[in-house]
C-alpha cells in the first residue's frame, strides 16, 4: 500500500482515482467489475486490456492475501467501455477495518464508474443451485455485524442511511437474464467468515430465507449503494454448503469449481458489459 495520510476514507478514494487515472492513462472508467476467489479466469478475454498495475500501487489499497484473488487492476476497452477489473479483494476476516474493505469500490466509483458488478464464489443452500452454477443476487442479508455506513461519517457525503430497498438493480439484474437465460436467482448471506460455516449455521440461514452463503460483496454492495451508483452481484456456486454433502469443504474446492466455470462465467460479465446502456444513473 503506497504512503497517505488521508483518514477520510472518500478522499482517499479520491486520491487512489487520480493515481489510477494517472498509472493506466484513462481519465474516467464507465463500469467495474471485483472478481472473487475462482473468478480471476473470467477476466482473461474480456476485453481489450489498455493497462495493468498492481492493486498495492494504489493509495490506501492492501495487496488481497487470500489464495484465487490476483491483486490486480485492469483498465479494458469492451465495448467502447471504459472497464475497471478488479481482480482480488480483501476482506472484512483479514482483519482489515470496513473502509479499506470497500475501498475499491469507492475508488472505481470516484473513478466514474456508474455500475458495479460484484462477483463471488458461495455455498449454496438452496438445492436448485448445483456446483458450478452462476446465481444472480437478488437480495443479500448482511450478518457480517458491520457497515460501511456505520462510525464517524463525514457531514458532506450524504446521507449514511441508504435506502437499500432496490440493493442489486433491477435494470442490471434483467439485463443479466437476457445475456444468460439460465441463470437462477437468489438471497446471499454474507458472514464475516473466516472459517466455513456449520451445518447448525446453514439450517439457520436457509430458515432466514438464504440461497447462498459467503463472506463478500454485501459491505461493497451497501458503499456502491450509498455512493449511487448501480449494482450487479453474481455467485459462482463453488460448493454446496456445509452439511449439505456428503462432503467438507476446501478452498481447492473452491477454486477449482471457479477454473470449470470460466467460460460461462466469462461470457456472461461480457454480455452484461456489452449490454449497458447509457447514461447510467445519476447520485
Ligand atoms: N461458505 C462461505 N463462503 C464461501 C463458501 C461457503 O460454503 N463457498 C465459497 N465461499
Amino acid at each position: 500500500m503506497s504512503a497517505t495520510t488521508n483518514t477520510d476514507p472518500f478522499v482517499l478514494a479520491e486520491e487512489a482515482a487520480a493515481a489510477l487515472a494517472s498509472a493506466v492513462g484513462v481519465e474516467r472508467h464507465d463500469a467495474a467489475v471485483v472478481l472473487g476467489s475462482g473468478w480471476g479466469d473470467a477476466a482473461a478475454g474480456l476485453g481489450t486490456v489498455i493497462a495493468e498495475i498492481p492493486m498495492s500501487s494504489l493509495p490506501g489499497m492492501p495487496a488481497p492475501s487470500v489464495g484465487g484473488h490476483k491483486g490486480t487492476l485492469s483498465s479494458l476497452s469492451v465495448g467502447g467501455r471504459a472497464v475497471l477489473v478488479l481482480a482480488g479483494r480483501c476482506h472484512y476476516y483479514e482483519g482489515h477495518p470496513v473502509a479499506t474493505v470497500v475501498h475499491g469500490v469507492r475508488t472505481a466509483i470516484a473513478a466514474g464508474c456508474r455500475t458495479v458488478v460484484l462477483t463471488n464464489a458461495a455455498g449454496s443452500i438452496n438445492p436448485a443451485f448445483g456446483v458450478g452454477t452462476p446465481v444472480v443476487l437478488s437480495d443479500h442479508l448482511n450478518l457480517t455485524g458491520a457497515s460501511p455506513m456505520a462510525g464517524p461519517f463525514p457531514s458532506d457525503r450524504g446521507s449514511r442511511f441508504v435506502d437499500l430497498t432496490d440493493a442489486y438493480s433491477p435494470r442490471l439484474r434483467a439485463l443479466a437474464h437476457r445475456v444468460d437465460a439460465t441463470l437462477g436467482e437468489g438471497v446471499y448471506a454474507g458472514l464475516l467468515g473466516g472459517a466455513y460455516e456449520t451445518p447448525a449455521e446453514i439450517r439457520m440461514l436457509r430458515l432466514l430465507g438464504a440461497d447462498l452463503v459467503g463472506m463478500s460483496t454485501v459491505l461493497e454492495t451497501i458503499a456502491a449503494r450509498h455512493l449511487g451508483a448501480e449494482v450487479l452481484g453474481v455467485s459462482l456456486v463453488t460448493n454446496l454448503a456445509a452439511g449439505l454433502s456428503g462432503d467438507g469443504l476446501d478452498h481447492h474446492d473452491v477454486l477449482a469449481a471457479g477454473l470449470d466455470a470460466g467460460p460461462r462465467m466469462m461470457a456472461l460479465l461480457r454480455g452484461v458489459l456489452e449490454g449497458l446502456e447509457g447514461p447510467e444513473t445519476t447520485m
